[in-house]
């Protein structure tokens, strides 16, 4: 392992466990062995002697966290922003991920994405690549030699797509995730993850072997839940036994419980699916911009919240067109404000702060539950938590004068991009 010792000192902003935001003005972070011992308003005497690297007057935040991207997707966001859901899927999505069975064009499009990604704010992924064994590795290698930290998962699809995409039938798509599984055994950054598409895409016998390999493994998951009206009914039709979407999940054992898992976008989740949520502690993925862009609907981030279901923010590109998570946070909080303004007074808008939260902590947490020995949790600089830093040089965003960290953070959000960015740190190493 690369990583060393040493302190990074400058503004330094993060939330706590206790999600209270902490500033502090030229402080000190220090890194040990990959992992935070803390953040001080001056340096202790033990960590006296370590290297500083100096990055006065620049804003340090911890990494944040994507936690549901589809990886093949990035090459055809912003394109088809005026389709829903369904038609999107059937003639923009499944035509590009069909594309990644040649493995030139996927080695293109990945080294595409995984260079601009390095770039960003994000220091944490959780991915979709596609039914493809190779593309999907070549992903992994790719990402592994970023440094970037990711889950990321071959995708399970044996119906309802095209056949030029369409795993042959159960046992077909289940040998492949196995020998993706074997194969997947050296890396450190990069982790697999079960991905069967959504509760349409895969059949009770592909569900069956995959909750098989996921108890013999002890692997985490990832799937979509209730995101679109559309979805949903299709989903009842396909599922008449089953109460709720979430309710299809769990009677496949496949719904968190003992296992890491995250539903992406849970737009439209009925009470009791919200209390399923928070009582097998499955994350849930808001994707604000995804749900804008495809006519989704605002997600009830605000009783989510309230439930105790674990949450993190999602690029969902390319549902999103961003990749970034500064720019989910102003998703979020603006269709917050929307929720509360056209939905529900009672439900309070989201501030900088809980986003920020759901951006760093909140997303990073999933890391800590399903990292096994690989990851720490992620997201804060309390002592033990992963070290994932962005040095942020907000001089050209800035106003006359410097205003309090707190408003230099929420400008940070609002207005900057990689060009901001002035070094980035993933688990102690330097990767841009
Ligand atoms: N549901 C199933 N597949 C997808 C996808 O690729 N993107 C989104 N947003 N929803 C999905
Ligand atoms: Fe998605």
């Amino acid at each position: 392992m690369e990583h060393s010792d040493f302190i990074l000192t400058g503004d330094i902003c993060f939330c706590e466990t206790q999600r209270a935001l902490k500033t502090l003005e030229g402080g000190f972070l220090v890194c040990l062995n990959g992992k935070s011992a803390g953040a001080f308003p001056r340096l202790p005497d033990e960590y006296a002697s370590l290297p500083r690297i100096d990055y006065r007057g620049k804003l340090i935040i911890p990494g944040l966290t994507d936690l549901h991207t589809h990886a093949p997707q990035y090459g055809f966001r912003a394109l088809g922003m005026d389709l829903e859901l369904l038609e999107w899927l059937e003639n923009r999505t499944f035509p590009e991920e069909a594309r990644y069975r040649n493995l030139e064009y996927a080695r293109r499009a990945y080294t595409l994405l995984v260079e601009d990604l390095k770039k960003g704010p994000n220091t944490r992924f959780c991915f979709f690549a596609t039914v493809h064994t190779p593309a999907t590795l070549l992903l992994m290698d790719l990402l592994e030699e970023s440094g970037l930290v990711s889950f990321t998962g071959k995708v399970n699809m044996d119906r309802n797509c095209p056949e030029s995409l369409r795993e042959n039938d159960a046992a077909a798509s289940l040998a492949a995730t196995g020998e993706w599984l074997e194969r997947c055994g050296a890396y450190r950054n990069t982790r697999p993850i079960l991905t069967p598409r959504f509760i349409p895409s895969c059949t009770d016998e592909l569900f069956r072997g995959l909750a098989e390999i996921q108890k013999e493994q002890k692997l985490p998951l990832q799937s979509h839940l209730s995101e679109n009206k559309k979805e949903i009914a299709w989903v009842r039709e396909l599922c008449p036994e089953s109460k709720n979407y979430g309710d299809a999940y769990a009677r496949r054992d496949l719904f968190g419980g003992d296992v890491p898992t995250i539903m992406a976008h849970c737009v439209w989740p009925g009470d009791d699916e919200i209390e399923a949520l928070a009582q097998r502690g499955v994350f849930a993925a808001h994707c604000p911009q995804s749900n804008m862009n495809l006519s989704s609907g605002i997600a009830p981030v605000r009783r989510l919240l309230e439930a105790g279901v674990p949450l993190g923010l999602g690029s969902d590109v390319a549902g999103g067109a961003h990749a970034s998570i500064f720019r989910a946070m102003t998703d979020a909080i603006q269709v917050s404000k929307l929720r509360r303004a056209l939905v529900n007074e009672h439900e309070k808008a989201l501030t900088l702060e809980e986003a920020f939260y759901l951006a760093t902590a909140g997303g990073g947490a999933f890391f800590g539950q399903a990292g096994g020995n690989f990851f720490g949790p992620a997201g804060s600089f309390e002592p033990g938590f992963d070290f994932d830093a962005v040095v942020v040089n907000d001089a050209g965003i800035a106003g006359p004068e410097q205003p309090p960290l707190r408003d230099r953070l929420e400008r940070i959000v609002y207005l900057s991009d990689e060009r901001h960015i002035t070094a980035k740190y993933v688990r102690g190493n330097r990767v841009a």
